[in-house]
């Protein structure tokens, strides 16, 4: 099958024909239609966060079971499904919590080192990166990795619910709790920021301040329900949320994965708010805090990760949503792509002008 293989860290993807085992156990072969662009998977194909080429990344996955193990209970081929990289294992006592993104045995979703790897090039293994290395024809994931979906939604939009929507609206929701009648900025505005915005006007959020360097994005935020937008080239934003908000949000969402983002996000923090930081930083990378914003301002900073979802429940629940109209997802979809135009896609996405590009042809 034709796969977009990172063969060195910075060296890109390249595609090519790699072999694909067929299901054991519990694994499902997936025919992928829909496979999205997340920003993470190009920080992992240049950097190494654990994952060595050469490897197949992609982990925001739609498509079609095209077969199943023997012992794989909850799908039959011809199903729709959106896979995740969360992987659990569904029996350790965070799984069975509901915890799913704290799993203590996620490797149970995997080949033991014994078996065969489920990818390969002249009979060399390649990484199926996170579980699912999407960025491919097929991929085989354990059924833990994959939820059924209505096929009523197309795949391009479904393949955003496996990790910019659970993500982002997720980090709202799940992580920050947002409530009815709270104030909240979102910093960067790409494909998680947006559904940043999503889970906050779900929750009933009475302020959505979206920021980011992009005026287009800004127009975007507006059409996912940010009520008022900052342009970061325009000045100073901490002192423009403060002025929004007559002195600061309830919550602040950082969701680039820089320091400066970062500081600003518990900056524009009202009283007793929280910052929930969700972009990736880089390996070493640290920041100072004042200890007095915590004590005598009882400020809060959470690292949220996956937004605290739980798949198979958080899935299904924006799909409905979606099909009811009351989540936008058509909209994050910038682009839908060949899998030979996956460079020059990230190279869109870098400059900040894409919110998500979805590969639809393979
Ligand atoms: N101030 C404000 N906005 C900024 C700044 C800045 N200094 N720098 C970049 N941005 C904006 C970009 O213009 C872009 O709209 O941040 C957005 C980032 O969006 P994407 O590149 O689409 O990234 P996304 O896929 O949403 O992921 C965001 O979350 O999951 C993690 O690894 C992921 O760290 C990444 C982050
Ligand atoms: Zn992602």
């Amino acid at each position: 099958m034709r796969a977009a293989v990172v063969n060195g860290f910075g060296a890109g993807f390249d595609v090519e024909e790699i072999d694909i085992e067929e299901p054991r156990g519990r694994e499902v072969l997936v025919d992928i239609k829909a496979s999205g662009l997340c920003h993470s998977d190009l920080h992992f194909a240049e950097t190494n966060f654990g994952m060595e080429p050469p490897m197949v990344l992609g982990h925001e996955i739609a498509g079609v079971v095209a077969g199943i193990g023997p012992e794989v209970t909850e799908f039959s081929v011809g199903d729709h499904v959106v896979g995740s990289l969360v992987q659990f294992c569904g029996a350790c006592v965070a799984c069975l919590s509901g915890d799913t993104v704290r799993c203590a045995h996620p490797e149970a979703t995997l080949r033991a080192p014994d078996e065969p790897p489920r990818l390969s090039r002249r009979g060399e293994p390649v990484l199926a990166a996170m579980g699912t290395a999407g960025f491919a024809e097929q991929a085989l994931l354990h059924e833990n990795q994959l939820v059924g979906i209505d096929p009523a939604v197309p795949f391009a939009e479904a393949s955003v619910l496996g990790c910019g929507t659970i993500t982002g609206a997720g980090a709202a929701i799940n992580s920050a709790g947002v409530r009815p009648g709270q104030t909240v900025a979102v910093i960067g505005l790409g494909g998680v920021g947006l559904n940043v915005i999503s889970g906050a006007r779900l929750a009933g959020a009475a302020r959505i301040i979206g920021i980011d360097l992009n005026d287009e994005k800004l127009e975007l935020a507006r059409a996912f329900g940010a009520t008022d937008v900052v342009n970061g080239r325009d000045g100073d934003v901490v002192a423009a949320v403060q002025q929004l908000t007559d002195g600061g949000v309830d919550h602040a969402f950082e969701v680039i994965g820089r320091k400066d983002t970062a500081l600003q996000a518990i900056a524009m923090l009202a009283v007793g708010g929280t910052a929930s930081l969700i972009g990736i930083h880089g390996a070493g990378s640290t920041i100072e805090l004042d200890p007095n914003d915590f004590l005598r301002w009882q400020k809060k900073v959470q690292g949220v990760y996956m937004g605290h979802a739980n798949i198979k429940r958080d899935i299904p629940f924006y799909a409905s949503l979606f099909l009811q109209g009351r989540l936008n997802l058509t909209d994050l979809i910038s682009v839908e792509i060949g899998i030979d135009d996956l460079n020059e896609a990230y190279d869109q996405l870098r400059t900040g002008r894409t919110a998500r590009s979805v590969i639809t042809r393979f």
